[in-house]
């Protein structure tokens, strides 16, 4: 579970819905920009909304641990500081948005609600501050990624004009299927990168060929997180693809020129990823790109659904695995 990276009122009889609405008249909502001192409070937010989620599906396998906050809260929170926003109940947080924009498209990062303040408008107000956030800066576009199994912010996302686009599947499983696997001959080669700089640079042209803009700061995340950063190369110099390999086991961003190289570079970074001191792998990858679907089938992976909304279709997802429902 907790693959976005990874008590409250379901059965609504008489007593309830009195105390709903008085609950409902009670409450106050201020909303502010976030400070990094917000990042448990917001930690805590998001673990209550997607177990909350997940256990009304009746998915619920382990309730998330929102202590200490993903480091993600507060990079963010330093980056993009005017669009990450609050909403607070008597100075406790339970609501937040976020969101960047790379070239000239508009990603949606965060919207969370706290359970019990759903369904109130505070999300649509979260949503909006974090758009305006923007004012001034050309959006041609606008994208975001969500739980499959969430009519509500389905249906939220296209009243803004973002229709779904791509199904996205969070998989992953236990390393040991790999590393028994034996694999298959591969004539590709692969280089770690040290520096930020380079990977940055270097990674650029990937980034824009897949994605039509590069990830820029991510990039600063991803070296900040420890990841090991990955070139492969055809005939020793002629680079195809790159791929980030995490110390908790999760493979991405990854890109690749052409889909012939999805396979092999994906299942070397996998088997990268194995031979660390960790016990399961995953990666999140769009539906359509089926050679990394295969690679999860291989490996007998478990399937977790998303869908990537956006305003107009883009990227080249036979060539792409995502990093996060955050961060692309
Ligand atoms: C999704 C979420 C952010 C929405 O925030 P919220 O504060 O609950 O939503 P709001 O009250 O602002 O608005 C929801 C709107 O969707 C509408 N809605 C809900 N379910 C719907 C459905 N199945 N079809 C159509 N509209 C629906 C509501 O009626 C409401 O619109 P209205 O105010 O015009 O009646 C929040 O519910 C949440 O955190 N959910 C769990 C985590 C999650 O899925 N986050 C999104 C990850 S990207």
């Amino acid at each position: 579970m907790n693959a976005w990276f990874g008590s409250h009122l379901n059965t609504i009889g008489k007593t309830k819905i009195l105390v709903f609405k008085s609950f409902k008249i009670i409450m106050s909502i201020d909303y502010r920009p976030a400070k990094e001192d917000d990042a448990q409070g917001i930690s805590n937010v998001f673990a209550e909304a997607m177990d909350d989620l997940y256990m009304k599906r009746g998915l619920l396998e382990t309730p998330t641990n929102p202590t200490p906050p993903n480091p993600i809260f507060s990079f963010l929170i330093r980056k993009t500081p005017h669009a990450f926003w609050v909403a607070e109940d008597k100075g406790r947080v339970v609501g937040f948005s976020d969101s960047f924009v790379r070239g000239s498209v508009w990603f949606l990062s965060w919207l969370f609600i706290s359970p019990p303040y759903q369904g109130r408008g505070i999300g649509k107000n979260l949503l909006e501050r974090t758009l305006q956030s923007w004012n001034g800066v050309e959006i041609t576009n606008r994208a975001t990624i969500t739980f499959s199994i969430n009519p509500t912010s389905q249906s939220l996302y296209m009243r803004y004009g973002m229709y779904a686009r791509e199904p996205l599947y969070y998989v992953s499983g236990p390393k040991g299927v790999i590393i028994d696997t034996v694999q298959p001959q591969t004539s590709l080669n692969f280089d770690e990168l040290r520096s930020l700089e380079d990977a940055t640079r270097t990674f650029k042209r990937f980034d824009e060929d897949v994605l039509g803009f590069s990830l820029d700061w991510h990039h600063e995340y991803f070296f900040q997180s420890k990841y090991k950063c990955f070139l492969f190369s055809r005939n020793r110099d002629e680079p195809v693809g790159y791929a980030y390999v995490r110390p908790s086991g999760g493979i991405g961003p990854m890109a690749v020129i052409s889909e012939e190289f999805t396979e092999p570079v994906l299942e070397t970074a996998l088997r990268i990823s194995a031979s660390q001191n960790i016990n399961e792998v995953g990666y999140y990858t769009p539906g359509s790109n089926v050679a990394a679907i295969k690679t999860a089938l291989k490996f007998r992976m478990k399937f977790d659904p998303f869908v990537f909304m956006s305003t107009k279709p883009f990227g080249k997802w036979t060539n792409y695995i995502f990093h996060s429902a955050a961060l692309m």
